[in-house]
């Protein structure tokens, strides 16, 4: 059954969900460098919380999940929780998205737990500067992380690179290129400008767009475009001829994605959200407290994505800045 159909008749089958708003990365694009408030335990909805959502949604048209964070694999308990996650009937895709600094010791967990396929974020491959980009020394375990969830056989294994001018534009062809080595989907994304960053707090232009990414990558070969398969998700998608892996260029601000967007949102601390780059969200962490019956839930669901812009309004002038943190959104 699949109730969730908005007035334009997207199909929101794909629910992403923030299990912490912590991470122990500061990524430029993504946090401040200072003090950062965080939610306290109580804000944060609990394991059994999210897995009743998971069950309505279920039952709504929700067919694929997401965990993402702030960084999941920070969070106590979620080997258990996603394994939980995995008994639930009627999902049939559940993926995680890490900043893959703990993931060589875990993989075998992630695996047992029934996950199959994982986004790991990596905007350089030069140790000194992805400390500078990620606040952190942490390169070595995050190839390493790469490494051990390619040789678990998970597939796709897909790269985030946030592409930003003068900080990792010279690299992106360098990075581009181990999509010949590794049948990797290489994604390069458009920064956005989301809540509080340290980027955002610098008066300089960061921003590369897809044109640019693309004709700096395209001296490594012929870049063929990829098909895009029912949902894909935003990314275009390309390959190298020759090559094992593809090329995806996400393109928030360049282009319109939005209306093939057949994604919802849950935050850490429980508010559904029809889209990323919107404010409007619907809180269900207190019906769920003050025990709102299966149906009472629902109708939050469905009154959420009747909000569910047609196209965002995220501009390249900035001028409507979304406010809240992409970590407690989940990217
Ligand atoms: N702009 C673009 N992408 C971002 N991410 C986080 N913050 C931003 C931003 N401001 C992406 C990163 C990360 C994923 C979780 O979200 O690529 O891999
Ligand atoms: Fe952490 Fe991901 Fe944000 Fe980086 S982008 S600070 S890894 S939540």
């Amino acid at each position: 059954m699949t109730t969730l159909i908005d007035k334009y008749n997207r199909h929101l089958n794909y629910l992403r969900i923030s299990v912490t708003d912590r991470c122990n990365l500061r990524c430029i694009y993504c946090l401040p460098r200072g003090f950062i408030p965080k939610l306290s335990h109580e804000d944060v909805l609990s394991y059994e919380e999210i897995l009743r959502l998971v069950r309505l949604g279920v039952r709504l048209g929700i067919s694929k999940v997401r965990i993402t964070g702030g960084e999941p694999l920070v969070r106590k308990g979620i080997y258990d929780f996603l394994r939980a996650l995995s008994e639930i009937r009627g999902l049939s895709d559940i993926s995680l998205t890490t900043n893959g600094v703990f993931l060589t010791q875990n993989i075998d967990k992630i695996r047992a737990a029934g996950i199959r396929r994982i986004n790991i974020s990596i905007d350089s491959l030069n140790p000194g500067k992805f400390e500078y980009i990620t606040g952190r020394n942490c390169f070595e375990p995050v190839w390493d992380g790469i490494m051990s969830a390619y040789e678990a056989g998970f597939a796709p294994i897909k790269l985030n690179v946030v592409a930003l001018n003068g900080i990792n534009s010279d690299e992106l062809t360098e990075i581009a290129r181990l999509s010949f080595s590794y049948p990797f989907h290489i994604r390069f994304i458009e920064y956005m400008p989301i809540g509080k960053s340290e980027l955002g707090t610098r008066n300089a232009k960061f921003e590369m767009l897809a044109p640019e990414i693309i004709k700096r990558i395209r001296s490594l070969g012929k870049l063929n475009p990829v098909e895009n398969a029912m949902n894909d998700g935003p990314a275009d998608r390309y390959k190298f001829e020759g090559a094992k892996g593809e090329i995806g260029i996400i393109r928030p601000l360049s282009h319109h994605f939005c209306y093939k967007c057949n994604r919802l949102r849950l935050t850490a601390s429980g508010q559904l959200r029809a889209c990323l780059l919107s404010d409007h969200q619907e809180d269900l962490k207190t019906p769920l407290r003050k025990g709102f019956s299966d149906k009472q839930i629902s109708d939050i669901f469905v009154k959420t994505i009747s909000m569910k812009p047609f196209k965002h309004q995220l501009s390249l002038r900035h001028s409507d800045k979304v406010s809240s943190q992409m970590s407690a959104i989940g990217g």
